[in-house]
């Protein structure tokens, strides 16, 4: 695997493969190969805080050198290229990229970059790295995906957590259904639209999604009302309460306490919400390591060992 750009990327055994291997290092049966001669570069064109704090630690428990990289402080504020900075980084020795860029497939025009690329979010289109942290929380929770049923509720059309994952899941034997305003859902994704309320006590997993505004266009948000939103679409104490004994409550974060998770349930018994952002930091540690294998690291046999 030369880059993570998409879940497309990935067949179903490489996808268990990097949530076996982060489990291995969570629990202490594998030891990761460091990288103490390697350098990475962080390049965050949006805002993130739990995206780019679990690379960072990720990356320092490998040994890997940071490439110290701000869009504030850099010649993105001259009008470089995101072509250009990354063509400058790979000639100053950087061995690996992690990017989030607001433009939906920006990595298309950095094709001829010689380094690995990690997508840590582009636009509305993907979000590898949250769809594997989450099929992760998810793996410990069931051991399997095969019929799980899983609920997708919120900002479909804008969401890339939504795609990864619908694509991710999918592939794994799990049946996903959404739930959206009729604003936000979104053709291209061909999964059923429920009701929540005739779904909720029938899930195995709630998967809650942020309400994208930074992406909206006019139509979008024309009809949003915030105790509306919570009302129809949000996890009330009443939803909360229907769920399944075993349910469990996911959502990317950050998070609209009171908008779509009533604002006590986001740490309740249910909610693995914060094992989330845990797991993120285990899983990016595998994903980089998978990137920056090289001959004599340790082996997919392994791995299975585990
Ligand atoms: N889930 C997620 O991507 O969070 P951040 O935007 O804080 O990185």
């Amino acid at each position: 695997m030369d880059n993570l750009l998409s879940m497309e990327d990935l067949t179903t055994n490489e996808i268990y493969e990097l949530v076996k291997r982060a489990s291995a290092i969570k629990n202490g049966e594998l030891q990761p190969q460091r990288y103490d001669n390697k350098f990475v570069s962080n390049l965050f064109f949006e805002n993130s805080t739990r995206t780019k704090s679990s690379f960072l630690v990720a990356e320092q428990k490998l040994g890997l050198k940071l490439i110290d990289f701000e869009t504030t402080t850099s010649s993105v504020q001259k009008g470089e290229t995101l072509y250009d900075t990354c063509k400058t980084l790979e000639q100053v020795g950087a061995d690996v990229l992690v990017i989030r860029h607001s433009q939906t497939t920006y990595y298309d025009e950095l094709k001829s970059i010689n380094v690995p690329i990690i997508n840590a979010g582009d636009g509305s289109g993907q979000h590898p790295t949250q769809s594997l942290l989450d099929i992760m929380t998810k793996y410990e929770e069931f051991q399997t995906f095969e019929d799980l049923n899983i609920l997708i509720c919120g900002d479909i059309k804008n969401s890339r957590v939504a795609r990864s994952n619908f694509q991710s899941l999918t592939a794994l034997g799990a049946n996903v259904m959404l739930s959206s305003p009729d604003a936000w859902k979104d053709s291209s994704i061909d999964a059923p639209y429920e009701d929540i309320d005739t779904v909720i006590d029938k899930v195995d997993i709630v998967m809650l999604l942020r309400v994208q505004h930074e992406r909206h266009k006019d139509g979008d948000t024309t009809q949003f009302e915030e105790t509306d939103y919570h009302e129809r679409f949000g996890l009330t104490k009443e939803r909360y309460n229907r769920l399944k004994t075993q349910a469990i409550v996911m959502h990317p974060a950050p998070v609209n306490r009171g908008v779509e998770i009533e604002h006590s349930l986001v740490e309740a018994s249910k909610s693995r919400i914060f094992k989330q952002m845990e797991n993120g930091m285990y899983l990016r540690m595998a994903v980089i390591g998978y990137i920056l294998q090289t001959e004599g690291a340790e082996t997919n046999e392994t791995i299975n060992k585990c």
